[in-house]
């Protein structure tokens, strides 16, 4: 019987593809209850949550929150301005702080790789990871899968091409292994600066063409391009990349009349995608901001409650 409680989620790397499975069913349950109105739930009443989030986000920290109150949690949020980390206080310390609080799990982000796999050596919490600089973001991915599912109602045997920047991008990782995990055919395409040839060992076809890469594709998902990164080397400028690897209405009639587009946000509009594919019919990047409420709601309950299954009659 699977079962995910106790578990810390830090990535989607050898993560079972019985237990991906089991949180999209959950988190379709979850949908339901959100699509119902009355979206609270007592699942996790005497729970709490707490965000740390060294980095920024809008999405991840809001939609945690939500997920955390809509179960019947309590939460608390920290980021370094505003606590006591603007005083110095060490990641290990702060860590130490909050789990002498009691809470049940700590969502958190940080600039650095490995460091959600850090705190779950040094506390005893659950740690779920919102993102660990270059390397994984496993919730981001797990509603992009959800969202797969749900337009197209598989995802084995799809053709999805994730397109941008591989090499410093946590969601390329995350989306390749849950994606492969369920079966889909992976092509990924970027500018030769921020794709190592490497990453085929992931399973993945490499392209360095776009207009060949999205050829009958079933889904594109576009990843943000860092601008921090531009003049550094990795692209000319904006303009150049969008020129190459941008999203638009043109490209996209190389793919399969009913593609799915998919982007993570934060959006650059004109840079990555253009706003009349980002807003158009094919894209359900709106609906990826709700889908992380379910999903992250299916991940809180999954690991600190547990079960097979859910019974949302609250
Ligand atoms: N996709 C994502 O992680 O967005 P935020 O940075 O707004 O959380």
């Amino acid at each position: 019987m699977v079962s995910l409680q106790g578990k810390s989620l830090l990535g989607l790397q050898g993560v079972p593809k019985e237990e991906i499975e089991l949180i999209l069913r959950v988190a379709r349950k979850m949908k339901e209850v959100i699509n119902s109105g009355d979206k609270k739930l007592s699942l996790l009443k005497g729970k709490s949550v707490c965000n740390i989030f060294w980095e920024p986000s809008t999405r991840t920290r809001g939609s945690f929150e939500m997920a955390a109150k809509y179960l019947g949690a309590d939460v608390i949020n920290f980021s370094p301005r505003g606590s006591s980390i603007q005083k110095g206080e060490s990641f290990r310390d702060t860590l130490l702080t909050v789990m002498a609080m009691g809470v049940d799990a700590i969502v958190m982000r940080h600039k650095q790789e490995g460091s959600s796999l850090l705190a779950h050596q040094c506390v005893s919490p659950l740690i779920i990871n919102a993102g660990d600089g270059a390397h994984e973001h496993p919730t981001q991915a797990l509603l992009d899968l959800f969202t797969i599912q749900d337009v197209k109602g598989h995802i084995d045997g799809l053709k999805v091409v994730i397109v941008g920047d591989i090499d410093h991008g946590r969601v390329a990782r995350s989306n390749i292994y849950g994606l492969k995990t369920m079966g889909a055919d992976v092509h990924i395409v970027g500018p030769r600066t921020l794709l190592q040839p490497e990453i085929e060992a992931m399973g993945v076809t490499v392209h360095y063409d776009l207009d060949e890469a999205i050829k009958d594709a079933d889904v594109i998902n576009v990843l943000r391009i860092q601008r921090e990164r531009q003049g550094i080397g990795f692209f000319p400028s904006a303009g150049e990349y969008n020129s190459l690897f941008g999203l638009n209405a043109k490209r996209l009639q190389k793919a399969k009349d009913d593609v799915l587009v998919l982007h993570p946000g934060p959006m650059n509009r004109g840079i990555e995608i253009d706003t009349d594919v980002c807003y158009g019919d094919h894209s359900s990047i709106q609906e990826q901001v709700k889908n992380g409420v379910s999903v992250r709601m299916a991940v809180l309950y999954l690991t600190i409650i547990g079960g097979v299954d859910v019974d949302t009659t609250r």
